[in-house]
């Protein structure tokens, strides 16, 4: 079997808490990012960005987090503030997959929003075929317009999701896949 097939054949997602140093070095990162960015993309309007979180960053966006639910819920317990605290500092790296997707004269914004989503998953493989692990998620974060613009995301901007990378803290399971025979039909000739 070829080495990419390999690869999509056993690659799954490691929740962000089981992700944990090594990360990629700073030219791991370069070209993780350089392969998210080479996605199929109508109308080439490149319409997703990136943005990277490490170090003292993370303990940041987590702070971020923390004090918008304790303006939310300032009673918060002292277990939901450190989930807070350390949302974004489990894994050595995090990486924001950021649409751009406007209104376009020719583009749907539809299918920009699926480049975005395509230069997301093209991160996750990259990152696996390089030996590390990845994490997908949105969680709240993404979806609350404060921490979007605490971030620097414009108004218009949405989180396609944080991917968590690094090494694995544990032994990953897999998980049940759909069987090919609940989702694939083949149109009648
Ligand atoms: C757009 C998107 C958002 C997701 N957000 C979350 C999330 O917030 N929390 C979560 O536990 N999983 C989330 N997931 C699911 C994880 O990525 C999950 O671990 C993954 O589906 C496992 O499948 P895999 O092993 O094939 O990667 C999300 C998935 C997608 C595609």
């Amino acid at each position: 079997m070829n080495d990419t097939i390999a690869l999509l054949k056993r690659r799954r997602s490691a929740p962000p808490a089981n992700i944990t140093t090594p990360g990629p070095t700073q030219a791991e990162i370069e070209t993780l990012l350089t392969i998210a960015s080479r996605v199929p993309d109508h109308g080439k309007l490149a319409p997703w960005r990136f943005i990277t979180f490490e170090g003292a960053a993370r303990d940041r966006a987590g702070a971020i987090a923390l004090a918008l639910k304790l303006a939310d819920k300032p009673d918060l317990d002292e277990d939901a503030q450190a989930l807070e605290t350390k949302r974004f500092s489990h894994a050595p790296l995090v990486i924001a997959v950021v649409s751009r997707a406007a209104p376009h004269v020719k583009i749907p914004e539809w299918e920009q929003t699926l480049s975005a989503a395509a230069a997301c998953m093209n991160l996750v493989i990259a990152t696996n075929a390089l030996g590390y692990v990845a994490g997908w998620v949105t969680e709240w974060c993404a979806y609350d317009a404060r921490f979007r613009e605490a971030i620097g995301l414009a108004e218009h901007e949405r989180v396609v999701g944080f991917v968590h990378i690094g090494s694995p803290r544990v032994v990953m399971e897999d998980r049940p896949r759909p069987a090919l025979s609940d989702i694939v039909t083949a149109f009648a000739p």
